[in-house]
């Protein structure tokens, strides 16, 4: 049926020098809940890899502003267009991955809906990262039904894009495995593949912490935003986790853990001169001081093209709004068709007929 069958079928030919249709584009699909402005965690951990993934892969970045809601439904916040600037500021081009908003893709509410039917509340509690956050939240039986359930609101999410490929950070691996329970699921009932199966996709970078060496969190103040001005920057570096047993300048120091040098890492282009710096600090001999102006200088290079492009999108809120509807309307007819296979899959009817 497909094109690279009738390939494989014209193989037999002696002189078979045509080029072999290209493997299957792989499916990604990755989401943000939009609960603030993005940060440098996210440049390095998710942003980078997307505007890489673009270039070879089917990519839609949902913006998941329903599955913020599941534990913020009496604060609710719109930040959806400023996440969509943080991403075109720094470089996501919408017209090769697909921006939409989760809370206008009624498909994916109604995905959740059926998929509620094949999971367990034991499954639900199980869940080591959703038991992780009600711990966090200090949420005991008092826990709202949609944060419990948000993973299989998330499998829809998953799911209703037919994604084959997941980019996370680990904390998000139970996820994808209840997306693939679901699908199992689904395709033993209907007795065929409906639904592909996703994989997850690690970042090969080490999650950066905040500024006091503790997890990266908005909401802890350790982050710095991509619109982050000069003195912010200044004052971000300042406040920066050293190494508290490097006390003067020629005591010996530690790299590891060290966030300034996590930073560096990350974002200082010039890896040997690092390289170098690290050396020269554990040895004793460097200040915190030195490396740390040399950090608000990377910094300064790395948000300054960001904050630029960033002001200029936000000005332009026609154009937001625009690009916005043009991702979620090519979302829509994604989730609604996959929607229209899964009721079918439960013996309901379909709102359009089969694609060819
Ligand atoms: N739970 C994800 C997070 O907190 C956000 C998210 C929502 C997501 N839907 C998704 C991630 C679908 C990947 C795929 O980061």
């Amino acid at each position: 049926m497909t094109s690279l069958q009738q390939h494989t079928n014209t193989q037999s030919d002696a002189h078979s020098s045509f080029e072999p249709e290209p493997s299957v584009k792989e499916v990604v699909l990755t989401g943000d809940r939009p609960t603030g402005p993005l940060h440098l965690g996210h440049l390095a951990g998710s942003l980078r890899n997307r505007i890489a993934l673009q270039e070879r892969c089917s990519q839609t970045i949902l913006i998941a502003d329903l599955q913020a809601l599941t534990d913020n439904a009496s604060r609710p916040t719109n930040v959806s267009q400023h996440v969509l600037a943080d991403y075109l500021a720094v470089g996501v081009d919408p017209e090769r991955t697909t921006i939409a908003l989760q809370s206008d893709l009624p498909a994916l509410a109604e995905l959740t809906v059926l998929y509620l039917d094949l999971v367990t509340v034991a499954r639900l509690e199980r869940n080591p990262t959703v038991k992780a956050e009600i711990e966090l939240r200090g949420f005991a039986r008092d826990i709202p039904a949609g944060f419990l359930c948000y993973p299989i609101s998330q499998a829809a999410d998953i799911t209703g894009f037919r994604a084959t490929l997941v980019p996370v950070g680990d904390d998000q691996l139970p996820m994808i495995e209840q997306s693939n329970e679901i699908v199992r699921r689904i395709n033993r009932i209907a007795d065929r593949q409906v639904l592909p199966e996703s994989r997850a996709l690690l970042s090969s970078v080490p999650r950066l912490p905040g500024a006091d060496g503790r997890k990266a969190s908005k909401s802890l103040r350790n982050v710095i935003s991509l619109s982050a001005g000069p003195d912010d920057i200044r004052s971000f570096v300042g406040a920066m986790f050293t190494d508290p047993a490097h006390k003067s300048v020629s005591d010996p120091g530690n790299v590891e853990g060290n966030v300034v040098f996590a930073y560096l890492d990350a974002f200082d282009p010039r890896t040997e001169e690092v390289a170098e710096l690290k050396r020269r600090y554990r040895e004793g001999g460097l200040g915190d001081m030195v490396v740390k102006r040399r950090l608000v200088d990377v910094l300064e290079e790395v948000i300054e093209p960001i904050r630029t492009r960033r002001a200029a999108f936000v000005e332009n809120e026609e154009l937001l709004q625009q690009i916005l509807m043009e991702g979620t309307a090519r979302a829509s007819d994604v989730t609604a068709s996959v929607l229209d296979d899964v009721r079918e899959a439960f013996a309901l009817a379909r709102r359009r007929p089969m694609a060819r």
